[in-house]
């Protein structure tokens, strides 16, 4: 039987600790590969002396993970016209895309480990990153259940926060639907992407539906701009997105789809009636876990003055118990940030905020490596706060009950709308708060990151996302035709 979600997982394949030290000794020394793989050269790697760059360990920037070959334009050009909508049925597609998620898990040590070396993820976040892909694979799978006829082309563009998930996530819909991809992986993180590709490869998805192009910008601004694509997959940040947008609209034909996840400046709300152990909880992991890097996490903290002193000490106290580190170590809470560029712009947005006399709290991080410190920085309130900062560090901002309105009108003034966080125990208030937050994914009395396909379909609104939301039965009929007369290979 199918399992569509995280819930359906076999507890088995949780790694023990004897699978994590087989898996270690061999791997840490490993060196993986990566380049373009198109219908026209499928057998990698083409030109593995040329021009073959270091992929690095976040954790540890001596430590070179494996070579990547970045495509060229000639890639891009091979790509486009060596792409095939995948015309097998759509049982047969299912059913491929259920045994490349099979051989998913079979691959679980290895996966972790390139995820672990090459994006820096903890084990518990690899653990769920495996399963989240997993689950994307089943869960478009399942929904691949009518003779949907796909666009065409697609172009897929992931993000490096989610190197397996995010990009099997875009890809598996939109074979699922009858489509070809050209995928491009976040610059960051090719090796974990080139792995997966091989294994969708291997479980029967034809070279021509899906190839591969690994690079920076330019090959993903190349992938945006030619009549031949039929629809645009990106998550990443806003600015991007936008240019996208524009150059879609330059080059494709109109109406030419774009299904972008995009940031967040995402809030919580804690009220006084909150229970605070649980609201705690629930901020160290919104704000920290994943070192800050979900699109989803925690931003802006409002808590209610009445109990600000109380909850901010236990907050301190719970941050005190974090140990950031090696993603390695079971003790990990927090890895690194994703590199040297990431790491410098974290970095001097806490500078700043130490200038100013606005550090709350900030706990210990390794000095090697690009490590940042977990901190907490007082604002008036999120209207203050004009970009996303993409780490572990939480602003807080407390409110009279009086105001709540005008905090409310404050979050949603931000323009963004991915997901925003509750703690109360009024029942009115969580009915009126919800009715009027414009956000994608609320979240009551919980933490507010980590969706799980198939039960919390993840997307956003406004500068956050054009939805619809990934993991929903609304994602994949996007990826098809809206008339089959329409579709094109
Ligand atoms: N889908 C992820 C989450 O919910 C965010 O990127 O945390």
């Amino acid at each position: 039987p199918a399992r569509i979600n995280s819930k359906g997982w076999d507890l088995t394949h949780q790694p023990t600790l004897d699978a994590i030290d087989k898996a270690r000794a061999p791997l840490r020394d490993a060196t993986y590969l990566a380049g373009p793989l198109t219908s026209s050269e499928p057998k990698y790697p083409r030109r593995r002396h040329e021009s073959s760059s270091p992929v690095l360990n976040p954790a540890q920037p001596d430590d070179i993970v494996g070579q990547v070959t970045p495509a060229t334009p000639d890639d891009v050009a091979d790509a486009l016209a060596g792409a095939a909508v995948w015309t097998a049925d759509h049982s047969t597609r299912a059913d491929v895309l259920r045994k490349a998620a099979d051989a998913l898990e079979a691959d679980a040590d290895t996966l972790f480990a390139i995820l672990a070396r090459e994006a820096g993820k903890t084990l518990p976040d690899a653990v769920a990153e495996l399963r989240e892909a997993v689950d994307f694979l089943r869960y478009y799978a399942n929904e691949a259940n009518a003779q949907r006829q796909g666009r065409g082309i697609w172009t897929c563009i992931s993000p490096w926060n989610f190197p397996l998930a995010i990009f099997l996530g875009q890809i598996s819909a939109a074979l699922a639907a009858g489509n070809a991809v050209i995928a491009k992986p976040a610059e960051q993180t090719p090796l974990v992407a080139f792995r997966a590709v091989q294994i969708l490869h291997d479980a029967g998805v034809p070279v021509s539906a899906l190839q591969f192009l690994p690079g920076g910008g330019a090959i993903g601004a190349a992938l945006t701009a030619d009549a031949r694509i039929n629809g645009v997959a990106f998550t990443g940040s806003t600015a991007t997105a936008l240019k996208i947008r524009a150059s879609m609209a330059q080059h494709c034909a109109p109406g030419t789809p774009l299904i972008a996840e995009t940031g967040g400046l995402n809030a919580m709300i804690v009220d006084s009636t909150a229970l605070p152990e649980h609201a705690v909880r629930d901020i160290v992991n919104g704000a920290f876990r994943s070192a800050g890097q979900r699109c989803s996490a925690l931003r802006c903290l409002y808590v209610q003055s009445d109990i600000a002193d109380k909850l901010l000490t236990m907050l301190k106290g719970a941050m005190e118990e974090l140990s950031v580190g090696n993603p390695w170590h079971l003790s990990t809470d927090l890895g690194p940030v994703i590199d040297a560029a990431a790491h410098k712009t974290i970095a001097d947005h806490i500078s700043q905020a130490a200038s100013d006399g606005r550090i709350l709290h900030q706990i210990n991080a390794p000095a090697q490596g690009h490590f940042i410190a977990p901190t907490m920085i007082r604002v008036q309130g999120i209207a203050e706060m004009t970009r996303e900062i993409f780490g572990p560090v939480l602003h807080v901002a407390t409110f009279a009950a009086r105001d709540l309105d005008r905090v409310i009108a404050d979050i949603n003034a931000t323009g963004y709308g991915l997901t925003f966080g509750l703690h109360t125990r009024i029942d009115d208030r969580v009915q009126t708060i919800v009715e009027r937050i414009e956000a994608g994914n609320i979240y009551v009395n919980r933490d507010q990151i980590g969706a799980v396909v198939g039960s919390q379909p993840f997307g956003g609104e406004g500068l956050s996302g054009t939805g619809p939301k990934a993991g929903g039965p609304h994602y994949l009929p996007r990826f098809a035709a809206a008339d089959p007369a329409q579709a094109t290979g």
